[in-house]
């Protein structure tokens, strides 16, 4: 397809009416001992147009985002009653997931990718499968002119630690996400939030520009300029989740607030002065009830006749269904094809910019490094020593081996914790399943530390001069590496915040040290306790690690027994045994930590 200066790559399809009418919704607060629920919007009716941008605007705490979550089908908890239509059909909630973009208030977006880079991994995965990367690109480019972002799209988008873009170019490419599936209903949660005002300007354009190319769009704001609040041809203005005008804000809102008592200075800001008559403070302070005034007004008879008007029309234009599309992970069943799809694309794009970024490299490299140099000057051939001390010495070393990778898989944690809201956000927008995710994860994972493991097992291996076989105790030493990943992978996606994160896998760690055959010989274990013992997955890394440099050890008694005598081992089977109970300890944290992913959402919404 060509890419004409002047036309987008395919048509913007035109908006589609969105219509709600008696709509309400509540939750049930846990918090509180009454299990009263919690309303959050309340008989809530009304109409957005295509080629219309409503304001969408009350205090904080009004229900703005609550409505948008609710029209988006984006809440997972809580009650939900009235109808929503969408253009000629009923949507069920999947279907308004699919076709509403969503441009959340915070950005979530990949920081080691380049603005480009990030179009163009969204739109592999959002956009359907069978579409060929040539037409893609072309939508990308498409996007990224339409955005003006084509002088920053070999920018990396960056974070608070690596500079990138600037907070306007965020917000810019975070719409341009929402756009990459040409939605024909576009919602924007706060999209000015953090801006200075002439950043908030010109992204308030563009958004104009969506508009008056005939999609619905629907924006939340707050404090707006003059200039932006210019920008909308409807209002919708809530309070405490009710509805207190809907209408043109620039012909009706004053007439209709001073009609109420409320006068209006010239030169005030009209933004300004809705939002403090009706809600600024609470209901008490103003005494005055604006939901039922709003009720008994012509606007609301108007936003009812709008929406049988719409209900009328579809019943008409007999039941239209919505077109179904490969691009939404969340509404199809799960397919071999587009796992692997998936999977490529996360590791075409995530897994690639990771390895080029350096503080990447250092979270995984650097304390092997450090320990390499300090284990090797600490244990220089001690491993070929036949005497009693030696002997413990190694030991010592081989339980560091199996120590030292579960204590680093820490590292690996508030990585994860601060990937979150980006994973939620993706998987809500159903880039992709959570299984692609992680096993994405896993792969780059084991990919890079095969190098590292490598590295490290090598180096210690000969200065040390460990005995069995090189290849055997690097094997070891990667699977608990692996294993300790998946727990922090776990800790990271279960627990509630970094903190509690970060203690919560070393605590862990150190009481499988106390049950790993060492500090206490297995046989000397308490029977309390013993059970516990077998499901240390660490324990059977040393064993495998003991057995290794050991089985062929004939010469060497601690108190007139063989080394693994000693340690309770001579009958543990042999190195591989334990190797392949490691890995199947892996295969279980793996699935461990697809639950917690899966399961657990700290964003509840
Ligand atoms: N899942 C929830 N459980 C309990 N309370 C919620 C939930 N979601 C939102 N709320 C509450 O609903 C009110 C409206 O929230 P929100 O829609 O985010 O307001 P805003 O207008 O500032 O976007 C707030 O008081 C918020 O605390
Ligand atoms: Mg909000």
């Amino acid at each position: 397809m060509e890419l004409d200066d002047k036309s987008p790559p395919t048509p913007i399809k035109s908006g589609k009416t969105v219509a709600f009418s008696n709509l309400s919704y509540s939750v049930t607060d846990n918090q509180k001992t009454t299990k009263e629920p919690k309303i959050l919007l309340q008989g809530l009716n009304g109409v957005f147009y295509p080629g219309e941008m409503t304001a969408l605007m009350g205090a904080s705490g009004a229900g703005k985002t609550t409505l948008l979550d609710v029209l988006a089908g984006r809440k997972t908890v809580g009650t939900l009653k009235g109808e929503i239509l969408l253009g000629s059909s009923k949507p069920t909630r999947n279907q308004l997931r699919h076709e509403m973009g969503y441009v959340e208030q915070f950005d979530t977006l990949v920081p080691t990718l380049t603005v480009q880079e990030m179009l163009m991994y969204t739109a592999e995965l959002k956009r359907p499968m069978s579409e060929s990367l040539a037409v893609k690109t072309d939508i990308v480019g498409h996007v990224v002119k339409e955005l003006g972002l084509k002088d920053v799209k070999d920018t990396l988008i960056g974070n608070s630690l690596a500079r990138g873009v600037s907070g306007g170019q965020a917000k810019r490419v975070n719409i341009g996400l929402g756009m990459l599936t040409e939605p024909r209903v576009l919602f924007l949660d706060e999209p000015t939030t953090g801006l200075d005002s002439a950043t908030a300007d010109d992204v308030m354009q563009l958004v104009q520009t969506l508009a008056t190319k005939g999609r619905t769009v629907v924006c939340t704001i707050h404090s707006p300029s003059s200039q932006v609040f210019r920008c909308f041809s409807k209002l919708y203005l809530l309070h405490l989740g009710r509805c207190v005008f809907f209408g043109d804000p620039h012909k009706q809102a004053v007439p209709y607030f001073e009609s109420l008592g409320y006068p209006y200075l010239m030169g005030d800001s009209i933004s300004d002065y809705v939002v403090f008559t009706t809600g600024g403070g609470t209901k008490g302070n103003s005494g005055f009830d604006f939901e039922s005034a709003y009720e008994a007004s012509p606007m609301a008879e108007e936003a009812k006749k709008s929406f049988e008007a719409v209900a009328t029309r579809m019943l008409k234009e007999e039941e239209v269904v919505l077109e179904s599309s490969d691009s939404d992970a969340s509404q199809r069943p799960f397919s071999i094809g587009r796992f692997l799809h998936e999977l490529r694309v996360l590791l075409k794009y995530r897994s690639w910019s990771n390895y080029k970024d350096g503080q990447y490299i250092g979270q995984r490299l650097g304390d092997k490094v450090l320990f390499s140099l300090i284990l090797m000057s600490l244990y220089w051939g001690q491993g070929g020593e036949t005497n009693v001390p030696s002997m413990y010495n190694t030991s010592a070393l081989l339980l560091l081996l199996t120590v030292l990778p579960s204590y680093g898989a820490a590292a690996y944690v508030p990585s994860l914790v601060m990937e979150r809201p980006l994973f939620f956000r993706e998987r809500n927008d159903g880039c992709f399943y959570t299984v692609s995710y992680l096993i994405a994860k896993a792969i780059e994972e084991a990919i890079i530390s095969t190098v590292f493991s490598a590295y490290f097992i090598t180096v210690l291996y000969f200065t040390v001069d460990l005995q069995g076989s090189w290849f055997t105790l690097l094997v070891t030493f990667y699977l608990t590496l692996q294993c300790g990943i998946m727990l922090g992978y776990t800790c990271g996606a279960a627990l509630p915040n970094m903190e509690t994160a970060n203690a919560v896998l070393p605590t862990y760690v150190t009481t499988c040290l106390f049950f790993m055959g060492f500090f206490i010989i297995i046989d000397d274990v308490p029977d309390g306790w013993r059970w516990y013992t077998n499901i240390v997955h660490m324990r059977y890394a040393f064993q495998a690690m003991m057995i290794n440099n050991y089985e062929n050890n004939e010469n060497v008694f601690l108190e007139d027994k063989l080394v693994l005598n000693y340690y309770g081992m001579d009958n543990e089977g042999s190195a591989w045994e334990n190797i392949a109970v490691l890995f199947a300890f892996y295969v279980f944290f793996v699935i461990l930590a697809y639950f917690a992913l899966a399961k657990l959402s700290h964003v509840k919404r």
